[in-house]
């Protein structure tokens, strides 16, 4: 309930918003403040199943206690130095995330789309000073529907024209290939001695939670070490946990150069990213080459060590496992049931339905609104696919209940 004088309703913050605010999102009418575990609650006092966790961002849990303790104790402590001075959290922080992913070095950025252009830099210039690309010609392979972001790099990169159109010119040194595809990828590698890295991520997130076929990374991994290319393996979304492992990449037990992690990596209390790689890599870089005046301070290194000690101490992994396996035996007993449900895919907790248009040009968007009626929020993406991502808390009899939520709104709608 809103606390406030007057009792403010939904329409009220929404009306602020179109008012005040860019029109660069288009949210579904549902205003939050408060989250707790799996829960979200809006201003009515209405509860609702969160199935998105702010794109993954929260994985341990809305306000998980070991992560809101770590963020007050260290905000009465110290919270910013900038990186001009040593602080006493980032070695520690480091050591440990980089022991705990098995790399030499840490690069602790802000948000996911600068953990991106990081790894790009570090991945140009270990091609110009190690591998000896040719000077401005470094190139880095990208994949068919990647998303990493919004910066002038990322639109640069992407093949949805609803990022980049219109914001040209754009960046040069960017190829592309299609996803999931080791021939093409071999045929980029092989015509360009040129290129330094290839850049995607081991599950596509945004493009609908895209699984490729098993063997791919292991595939990718081999082309890397043949062609000497770098790779990056975008895990802003699929790591910590997500997708039932560590690491998405740890389904093939396959080692990038380099690793990328943002969202969850502060529980979604912080802006929080990280640049994972080896020694070769990481100290091409040199003092005064790149840096951000938040990366590496010390609250966020107090966040992100609770957060990684939570997904540890709680078997997040397992637990995004079990329940993935129940979500999608729960969403192809219904498929069986509907002919709204196109398809099911996913891994662990990252998991999408395929809705077919239906009524009066309804679409997945109308399945959302009427999940979230039924109390359960979750969004769609390009149209016809439904992205579910609960908390990796979420237990037994909670997702059988979700699922019931589910299963419920569609046979309604169908
Ligand atoms: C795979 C992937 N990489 C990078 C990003 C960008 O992260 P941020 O929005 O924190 O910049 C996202 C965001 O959705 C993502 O899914």
């Amino acid at each position: 309930m809103n606390s406030g004088m007057t009792m403010k309703n939904a329409q009220y913050y929404i009306n602020l918003e179109d008012e005040f605010g860019a029109h660069n999102y288009h949210p579904l009418p549902v205003v939050i403040e408060k989250g707790e575990g799996i829960f979200m609650y809006d201003v009515e006092g209405k509860k609702y199943f969160d199935f998105l966790s702010a794109y993954s961002a929260v994985n341990q849990g809305h306000c998980h206690p070991k992560i809101i303790k770590a963020l007050i104790n260290q905000s009465q402590q110290l919270t910013l130095t900038s990186r001009a001075f040593h602080n006493n959290l980032l070695g520690e922080y480091e050591k440990y995330i980089t022991e705990l992913f098995g790399y030499d070095k840490l690069l602790p950025m802000n948000t996911g789309v600068e953990g991106g252009e990081t790894a790009i830099k570090l991945a140009r210039r270990w091609g110009y000073t190690v591998k000896g690309v040719e000077e401005n010609k470094a190139t880095v392979v990208f994949v068919e529907g990647n998303f990493w972001g919004r910066t002038m790099a990322a639109i640069s990169s992407s093949t949805d024209p609803s990022s980049y159109s219109n914001f040209g010119p754009y960046m040069p040194g960017f190829s592309i290939v299609p996803y999931n595809n080791l021939n093409a990828l071999e045929e980029t590698f092989k015509a360009n001695p040129n290129i330094c890295a290839f850049m995607f991520e081991p599950i596509q997130g945004e493009a609908g939670v895209v699984v490729p076929d098993e063997g791919y990374l292991q595939g990718v991994r081999n082309l890397c070490n043949q062609y000497r290319v770098l790779m990056i393996a975008d895990e802003v979304q699929t790591g910590l946990c997500r997708t039932g492992k560590m690491l998405a990449c740890d389904h093939e037990n396959v080692k990038p150069d380099l690793v990328i992690l943002g969202k969850a990596l502060s529980g979604g209390v912080l802006p929080i990213s990280a640049v994972l790689a080896n020694n070769e890599v990481m100290l091409t870089i040199k003092p005064g080459e790149h840096g951000s005046t938040y990366g590496g301070n010390p609250l966020a290194c107090a966040v992100a060590t609770a957060s990684l000690q939570v997904l540890v101490d709680e078997q997040l992994a397992d637990n995004a496992n079990r329940m993935g396996e129940i979500f999608r035996n729960r969403m192809l007993q219904l498929q069986t049931r509907t002919t709204l449900v196109e398809l099911v895919r996913g891994k662990g907790l990252l998991n999408a339905i395929i809705i077919k248009p239906f009524g009066d040009n309804k679409t997945a968007y109308d399945v959302c609104l009427a999940m979230k009626e039924n109390g359960l929020l979750a969004k769609q993406t390009h149209g016809d696919i439904i992205r579910f991502a609960p908390p990796l808390v979420i237990n037994e009899t909670q997702m059988h209940e979700a699922c019931d939520i589910i299963e419920k709104t569609i046979l309604a709608l169908a």
